[in-house]
């Protein structure tokens, strides 16, 4: 499987993306669309970063009964990403309902791929405000076999948490992963980082980089960093 490195465009408007994605004159980076990309620019951004040739991995990470999600994805089946996602906490019933939902009439659909614990929830917050008392290593785990078992592709997770995955689940299972950081660059708010050469060792399958590339002094030579480290 090949491995790609995703910018996560983290932006609120059309015209910042655009203006950033002209600076890649060379090469058509896979893109993330998050919620503040698709919410602040309306759907048509999708359509608008397609025609300029870029993949898109649309991070919309829809959790709801299984019919309104299965009629979710039907739409966003028509919208030609590459890659969308979902809550595991939405339960198998609405996994299955998802890809049922984004499979378009002719058999082919994007890759679906599952959150399992946000990297934002601790042990504590898990136990204490959802109630979950096992391991969270375990949560994880579990939750990335019910992704496996509704027929997903994979799962969004952290680096550190890519290697086990794909020994539970199979090496053809995808691992995306954020919380990636240069050796020598800032941390920010993400707290269990890698760095893109690491999470290649792990056998993460794609990285999804944000400020690392996007506030960086020369974001063309930080993306670059990225490739040459991951996937070379
Ligand atoms: O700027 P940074 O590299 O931290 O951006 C990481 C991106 O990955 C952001 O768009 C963030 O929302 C997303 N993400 C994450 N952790 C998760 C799921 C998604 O950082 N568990």
């Amino acid at each position: 499987m090949g491995k790609d490195v995703i910018i996560a465009c983290d932006f609120s408007s059309k015209q910042e993306v655009f203006d950033f994605l002209d600076k890649f004159t060379e090469e058509k980076p896979y893109v993330k669309i998050g919620m503040e990309l698709f919410y602040g620019a309306g759907p048509e951004i999708v359509k608008g970063i397609k025609e300029r040739g870029h993949k898109i991995f649309l991070d919309l990470k829809l959790h709801d009964i299984p019919n309104t999600v299965k009629k979710a994805m039907s739409v966003l089946s028509g919208m030609d990403v590459d890659m969308c996602n979902l809550h595991a906490a939405g339960t198998i019933a609405m996994m299955k309902a998802a890809i049922e939902g984004l499979t378009r009439p002719d058999g082919t659909r994007p890759l679906l791929i599952a959150v399992t614990q946000l990297t934002s929830t601790s042990q504590e917050r898990m136990e204490d405000d959802l109630l979950i008392k096992e391991p969270i290593d375990k949560v994880v785990m579990h939750y990335a076999n019910n992704a496996k078992v509704a027929g997903l592709d994979g799962v969004v997770c952290s680096p550190l948490e890519a290697g086990k995955v794909k020994e539970a689940c199979g090496k053809e299972f995808i691992t995306v992963t954020p919380g990636v950081r240069f050796a020598d660059g800032d941390i920010g708010d993400q707290v269990r980082v890698t760095t893109p050469a690491k999470a290649k060792e792990i056998g993460s399958d794609y990285i999804v980089v944000g400020r690392p590339i996007t506030a960086a002094a020369d974001p063309v030579a930080a993306y670059r960093r990225c490739v040459a480290e991951f996937c070379d």
